[in-house]
C-alpha cells in the first residue's frame, strides 16, 4: 500500500510510537542502517527555498544507503515550460522511489501527490502543513518531557503563516498551548488568536487542541512577565514572503539571553528556522536552546520516516 505523508494530522499515537522508536535506534547505531534503503532513489522537488528540510531529507537518505536527485532551483524545472506541477509529478513519479515536495501555495501539495505512482513526503505547502517538521519538533519535546500531561508551550512570531505551528499543533494533544499575538490596533485579540489558529472554533475543540478562548493568547508585550511559567517556547521568524497583500504582522518578541534566564530551569527554547532576528544569538549557548538538535533530530526523524516507508518489509 503506498502511502503519502501529506499532514500532521496523519499520525495516530501508534505511527508516532513506531516512528519514534525506530529513530532512537537509528540514533543509538546508525551504522547498522547505512545500507537499509540501498537501491533507492529520492527525488526532492522544491519550488520554495529550503536548507534544513531539503538537507536533512537527502542526508536522511544518504545515510541509509539509498540515493538522490535534486532540482538546483524551481526555475530549472519544466513548469517553466508551460507543464502543469501534476504532470511534473507524474513524470517524476516514473524515475524515483520517493518524492519530497515543497510549494508556495496551500494545498497544492496535497493536490499533485494523486498524480505520484509513488510515495510523496510533504515538504511544506504554503502556510498550510510540514508533516515531518512537526514529527523532528514532537520528538525533540518528547526528548526533554517523556509525559506531556500539564506542560505548557508558548508559541511566538508569525503564527498566522507558520506551517510549521499549524503541523505541530495537531500532535499536541496534552499540552496546554498558548499563542504570543502582537498587538493590531484593528482587532481584538480574540479575532487576532482566531485568525491565527486558522481553525474554527469547533474544529479545534474537537482536536482537543487548544481551549479556544482569549486566555490562550496573551499580547506579546506581557510575554517576559510570563515567561518562568511555561515548559515550552516556539518561536518563529516572520514570513515576509507570505505577507503579499496583507497588514504586515510585527512581531517584537525578541529572546535574549537575560530573558532566557527567567525561564524554568529544564524549559526549552525551540525554532523551526530559518532564525532570524527574534532569537539573539547569545542564547545559543544556554542549556535551554534545542535549536540545532531538532535539525539534528530532522535527519533521525527522516531516516525512520523513510524506512518506514520502503524498507524492506515492503517486499
Ligand atoms: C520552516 C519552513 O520552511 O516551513 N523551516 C523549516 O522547514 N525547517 C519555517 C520557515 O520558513 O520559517
Amino acid at each position: 500500500m503506498m502511502r503519502h505523508i501529506l499532514s500532521a494530522h496523519q499520525f495516530e499515537e501508534s505511527d508516532l510510537k513506531k516512528i519514534f522508536d525506530i529513530t532512537d535506534e537509528i540514533k543509538k547505531h546508525p551504522y547498522r542502517w547505512k545500507s537499509a534503503l540501498s537501491g533507492k532513489l529520492m527525488g526532492t522537488l522544491f519550488f520554495e527555498p529550503s536548507t534544513r528540510t531539503r538537507w536533512s531529507s537527502e542526508a536522511a537518505m544518504l545515510r541509509l544507503g539509498g540515493q538522490t536527485i535534486s532540482m538546483p532551483f524551481a526555475a530549472s524545472s519544466s513548469t517553466v515550460k508551460g507543464e502543469s506541477l501534476a504532470d511534473t509529478v507524474k513524470n517524476c513519479s516514473q524515475l524515483v522511489d520517493i518524492l519530497v515536495i515543497r510549494h508556495p501555495e496551500a494545498n497544492s501539495v496535497q493536490e499533485v501527490a494523486k498524480y505520484s505512482d509513488v510515495p510523496v513526503i510533504n515538504g511544506g505547502d504554503g502556510a498550510n502543513e510540514h508533516p515531518t517538521q512537526a514529527l523532528l519538533d514532537f520528538y525533540t519535546i518528547k526528548q526533554y518531557f517523556p509525559d506531556l500531561k500539564g506542560k505548557k508551550l508558548l508559541f511566538t512570531g508569525d503564527l498566522a503563516h507558520s506551517r510549521t505551528v499549524n503541523s505541530l499543533t495537531k500532535l499536541l494533544k496534552d499540552v496546554e498551548v498558548c499563542y504570543g499575538i502582537a498587538k493590531n490596533p484593528l482587532m481584538s485579540k480574540f479575532d487576532i488568536l482566531t485568525k491565527m489558529l486558522r481553525y474554527t472554533e469547533e474544529h479545534a475543540l474537537k482536536q482537543g487542541v487548544v481551549k479556544h478562548n482569549p486566555t490562550c493568547g496573551i499580547w506579546e508585550e506581557d510575554i517576559p512577565d510570563l515567561l518562568d511559567t511555561f515548559d515550552i517556547v516556539y518561536m518563529t521568524r516572520c514570513q515576509k514572503e507570505r505577507h503579499i497583500g496583507e497588514l504586515k504582522p510585527i512581531s517584537e518578541f525578541i529572546m535574549t539571553k537575560e530573558l532566557a534566564e527567567i525561564m524554568k530551569k529544564d524549559a526549552i527554547i525551540m525554532h523551526p528556522g530559518p532564525r532570524n532576528h527574534e532569537i539573539s544569538p547569545d542564547v545559543d549557548t544556554d542549556h535551554r536552546a534545542v535549536y540545532y538538535e531538532q535539525t539534528k533530530n530532522g535527519m533521525w526523524t527522516r531516516m525512520a520516516l523513510l524506512w518506514d516507508l520502503l524498507g524492506e518489509h515492503h517486499k
